[in-house]
């Protein structure tokens, strides 16, 4: 048994080799995961990582909703009453993805704040918060685009409100919301249009976003606490 074990530790460990040479996964792993911080952080600094959950939380129940949801006039509505009553844990998938998205934006305003409070915006990671807001933008669009798919008589009017909002932002403002609208007025050929929006276009986007995000995170650090900037242990020329 025990021959057995080391036979298949070592195959695993020669696989595992194998990718490596290839993938660089040791040489990435060591850059990403094992970088100095500095001392004193604090549960604000916890913020941004509770976002990357709940961003994955809405990818996976977003991705199982999307199985069962049927984009249209006469469907939309009753697709979703399926989900909620007829399959199982249906109202459990569903509800993990509305109050997900609700929570997304609470904790973005929260991280965005603190990030703030710590002067994180300031050189050199401008560019940082410049994704940060572009996220931001990009997450605000989801929960839009996501509101209009129920297409129950609150749904369709706060995406009514929204798109006329959109509509009275100079120069571009008239051709946003016959963009989003689909036409001059609103029919029901907005639901498809919002559908591939919600699933597709924009989470592609907010995905690269993010992927940008979490590079330049790595790549500059995290910044201390400004009550610990004079601490000797912060000073990035004591870490090398
Ligand atoms: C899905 C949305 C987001 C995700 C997943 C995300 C993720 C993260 C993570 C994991 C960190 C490192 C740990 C931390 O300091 O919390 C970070 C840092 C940072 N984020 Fe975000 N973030 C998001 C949105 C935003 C937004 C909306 C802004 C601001 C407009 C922003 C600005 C920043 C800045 C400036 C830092 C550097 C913080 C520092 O150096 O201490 N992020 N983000």
């Amino acid at each position: 048994m025990d021959a057995l074990k080391e036979e298949l530790k070592f195959r695993g460990e020669q696989a595992l080799d194998q990718v490596d040479q290839r993938g660089g996964l040791v040489e990435f792993h060591k850059w990403f995961l094992l970088r100095n911080v500095p001392r004193g952080l604090s549960w604000l600094h916890t913020l941004g990582f509770c976002l990357l959950i709940v961003f994955a939380n809405q990818a996976i129940t977003g991705s199982i909703l999307a199985m069962h949801y049927e984009p249209g006039a006469d469907t939309a509505y009753e697709s979703i009453q399926r989900i909620m009553f007829d399959h199982d844990f249906g109202w459990l998938v569903r509800g993990m993805h509305k109050w997900g998205a609700s929570l997304m934006v609470v904790l973005m305003f929260l991280h965005m704040a603190a990030s703030f409070m710590m002067g994180a915006y300031k050189y050199p990671r401008e560019l940082t918060w410049i994704t940060g807001v572009l996220i931001l933008v990009t997450t605000l669009a989801m929960g839009l685009t996501g509101y209009l798919l129920v297409w129950d008589q609150r749904a369709f009017w706060a995406s009514v409100v929204a798109i006329n909002l959109n509509g009275t932002a100079p120069f571009l403002g008239p051709y946003i919301a016959e963009f989003l609208r689909g036409g001059a007025t609103y029919t029901s050929d907005i639901i498809p249009r919002f559908y591939g929006l919600h699933m597709l276009l924009i989470p592609g986007a907010l995905m690269g976003l993010i992927g940008l995000h979490m590079y330049l995170v790595t790549r500059l650090g995290v910044t201390p606490a400004p009550w610990k900037t004079d601490d000797p242990a912060n000073d990035p020329e004591a870490w090398s």
